[in-house]
């Protein structure tokens, strides 16, 4: 192998950079959209098709401390709550490849994005590791069997806990939950509850960007 591991592996990298960049140019796209009054009471999909153009990412440090974690506890089953165009699903998928064992499973309702993502997936040749599931995470996360042995959370915040509540009773002893963007308001149900060790977690905040929430099933 002439690289040192998958994200070095110039097809992953050449992917992840070219998002990163196609983010940070649609951060003053995504500053133009006009979100109409009470936006966040709108339905998931009506969010999402709001924001179909909208890659709002985890950071770079965020994507490699996936890395580690993924590389780390080596899940059998790696579970993500929005796709978006597949920059937090290539950081798992690429130490999945690396574990040499395990599989991402991935939800996303904007097909747009779906189908940009898969372009992505297949070019830096993870797609094989990858299922993406179109829909509402609340429904396409229910019909999945087995258990989830690492969870990222990053739809819309105020769908995490019921996402995480739908995940809870596939959740093993020591599995991680990681959420980004700690930083929202819309993600205190959440925090109050992995923050809470009578609920199960033993929680703590990572700061990259945003931070992220990283929770060990007790
Ligand atoms: C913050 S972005 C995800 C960014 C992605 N994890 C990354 O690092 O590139 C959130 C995504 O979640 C999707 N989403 C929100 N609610 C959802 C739901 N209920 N089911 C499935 N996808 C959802 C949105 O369409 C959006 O693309």
């Amino acid at each position: 192998m002439p690289f040192t591991h998958a994200l070095a592996d110039p097809r992953v990298a050449d992917v992840i950079d070219r998002l990163f960049a196609g983010a940070q140019h649609d951060e003053a796209a995504a500053a133009r959209v006009e979100l109409p009054e009470g936006f966040e009471r709108t339905t998931s999909q009506q969010r999402a098709d709001a924001l179909a153009e909208v890659y709002m990412p985890i950071s770079a440090d965020g994507g490699r401390l996936l890395y580690n974690l993924v590389r780390a506890t080596r899940p059998a089953t790696v579970v993500e709550f929005g796709t978006s165009f597949g920059i937090s699903t290539l950081h798992l998928a690429a130490a999945v490849r690396d574990n040499g064992t395990g599989r991402v499973i991935t939800t996303e309702l904007s097909k747009d994005k779906i189908a940009a993502a898969g372009r992505a997936f297949a070019e830096a040749g993870l797609d094989d590791l990858i299922t993406v599931l179109e829909g509402d995470a609340l429904d396409t996360l229910a019909g999945v069997e087995g258990t989830a042995d690492f969870v990222l959370l990053d739809g819309w915040k105020d769908l995490c806990l019921p996402v995480l509540r739908l995940l809870e009773s596939r959740l093993g002893p020591g599995t991680l939950v990681v959420a980004d963007d700690v930083d929202l308001d819309s993600l205190k149900p959440y925090l109050d509850h992995v923050r809470d060790p009578a609920n199960g977690y033993q929680s703590v905040t990572f700061p990259v960007e945003d931070g992220m929430e990283i929770s060990c099933r007790l």
